[in-house]
């Protein structure tokens, strides 16, 4: 069985509260209910962390490695300017896809440059919260 984990960054614990014209109004509970539902019906074991701190994020990463064959990350914040996650992704050998619940690019300029991209396999942005689910699917359609 596949193994994949999803991992959010800060504040996106607040989703369904925070800035709902932006986020959506689902909570990220409510949005893993339904990936888990999917995956289960694919076979894959899906697994979730959310932190606002970024070293526990890289010792969640440094965990996983040898444990997980897929990553899906919301870096948030850390997107622009985490040089660490940065490195531990790419130590982690691990493929991953960064996704973004906002359009990052139509956003502020700083929102338009992430330091995460050049680790990932692909980058979704601004698709709502169905990026998580789309990112699943990819996943899921190279590994049939
Ligand atoms: C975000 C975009 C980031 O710029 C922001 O800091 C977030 C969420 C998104 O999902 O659109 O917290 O990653």
């Amino acid at each position: 069985m596949k193994k994949i984990i999803i991992i959010n960054g800060p504040n996106l614990n607040l989703l369904g509260k925070r800035e709902k014209d932006i986020y959506g109004n689902k909570s990220f509970d409510k949005i893993y209910e339904e990936l888990k539902i999917f995956s289960k019906e694919a076979g894959i074991d899906l697994s979730y962390i959310q932190s606002n701190h970024e070293g526990t994020i890289v010792d969640k990463i440094h965990e996983i490695i040898g444990e997980i064959d897929f990553i899906i990350i919301n870096p948030a914040a850390f997107t622009h300017y985490s040089y660490s996650i940065y490195d531990s992704l790419i130590a982690s050998r691990i493929p991953l896809i960064e996704v973004h619940i906002s359009n990052i690019f139509a956003r502020e300029d700083w929102r338009g440059k992430s330091v995460i991209s050049p680790a990932a396999v692909g980058v979704l942005s601004g698709l709502g919260t169905e990026v998580y689910k789309v990112a699943l699917s990819y996943i899921i359609g190279i590994n049939k």
